[in-house]
């Protein structure tokens, strides 16, 4: 049995997201939470004539903890797409003030109801919500780094779309799989297309065009803020690649593992972590490619960064970001 739940199911995100995992068969329940309009959202998809069982959750008052708790209880895989988005001008460690508190507050949720599902963090700024997970499941004594995943499946997807972009005749976005590292906000989003399949095509274009490729799977979240103008930030892509890893987790629980990269705790308990810490100037966080099997994280692929010797400066960019972005998401906990 593969019961999901979403927390900010009747979001931007939330909603596309929930009707791809109501087309999953592995999925047999689907259990949708927010603090508005979700019954709505739960009674249209329960018509779709797919397996999973929908249930919608929304909380009488903001004391109601009930709804929460009956929303989790049983999930194997949990996914938070819950807070405010961007608007134009706004970066997402501007969205820290509103979003740390929705994060916690839903982490203390899982660490009550659901404390061995393997969780996936979508809202922003993900370098500290991740952080901010962890320390709230630590604090309650049920954290497993093996099961908490930071999306940046969306930097993936877009360095993979825009490198293609650039060779209309020679490659399609599917070609590739661009290993993105790092974090998920500006620079401290690495991706190595020097290493792979895409290091072909990437070699043929010249440093001022590597240049503005990359800084667009850095800043390419500004261009769907600036067309949206001020209606939100990426919701059908994120919603997307936000299915593309529940998806290969799902997969990974019932059949062979997958790598996918995610953003993740580097605890000692991970195989791969010790060396993936050394590489990252003892990061407690960072984005690698991981092996992924039924009870979450198996492995770290830290070896990539020994090969993207052409990113080693973007590298050493989003490493000293990150320290700052990490230090705030566990700083919020602990004070
Ligand atoms: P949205 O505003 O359309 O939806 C957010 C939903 O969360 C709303 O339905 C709201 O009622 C709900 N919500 C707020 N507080 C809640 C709580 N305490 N419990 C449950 N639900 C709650 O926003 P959108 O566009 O769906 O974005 C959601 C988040 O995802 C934002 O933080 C955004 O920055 C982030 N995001 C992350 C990306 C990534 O690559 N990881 C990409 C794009 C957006």
């Amino acid at each position: 049995m593969v019961k999901v739940t979403v927390l900010g199911a009747a979001g931007g995100i939330g909603q596309p997201l929930s009707l791809l995992l109501k087309l999953n068969p592995k999925v047999d329940e689907l259990s949708l939470f927010d603090v508005v309009n979700v019954p709505g959202v739960g009674a249209d998809l329960s018509h779709i004539s797919t397996d999973a069982k929908t249930d919608s959750f929304l909380p009488s008052s903001k004391e109601d903890k009930t709804a929460l708790g009956n929303a989790l209880k049983g999930s194997n895989l949990v996914v938070i797409p819950a807070g405010v988005p961007r608007k134009p001008g706004m970066t997402r460690d501007d969205l820290f003030n509103i979003n740390a508190s929705i994060v916690r507050d839903l982490s203390q949720g899982i660490a009550e109801n659901a404390p061995d599902a393997l969780v996936l963090v979508i809202s922003n700024p993900v370098n500290s919500t991740v952080p901010i997970v962890a320390e709230t499941l630590k604090k309650n004594g049920v954290f497993n780094p093996k099961k908490l995943f930071g999306v940046t499946t969306l930097d993936i997807v877009r360095a993979n779309t825009f490198l293609a972009e650039l060779f209309p005749s020679e490659a399609k976005p599917t070609d590739f799989n661009v290993r993105v590292v790092g974090g998920h906000s500006g620079e401290t989003i690495v991706p190595l297309y020097s290493v792979g399949e895409s290091k072909k095509l990437y070699e043929k274009l010249s440093a001022e065009k590597k240049k503005e490729l990359i800084h667009r799977v850095q800043f390419g979240g500004d261009e769907v803020v600036q067309a949206k103008n001020g209606a939100g930030s990426a919701t059908l892509s994120m919603a997307y690649a936000g299915y593309k890893l529940a998806e290969a987790i799902i997969t990974a629980q019932s059949s062979s593992s997958v790598v996918e990269c995610t953003f993740l705790n580097l605890d000692s308990s991970i195989k791969g972590a010790a060396e993936a810490k050394k590489l990252v100037k003892d990061l407690d966080y960072f984005s690698f490619p991981v092996k992924i099997g039924p009870n979450g994280i198996e492995e770290i692929k830290y070896d990539i960064l020994n090969e993207a010797t052409e990113e080693k400066q973007l590298l050493d960019v989003a490493i000293d970001q990150l320290t700052k972005n990490i230090e705030k998401g566990v700083a919020f906990i602990k004070k």
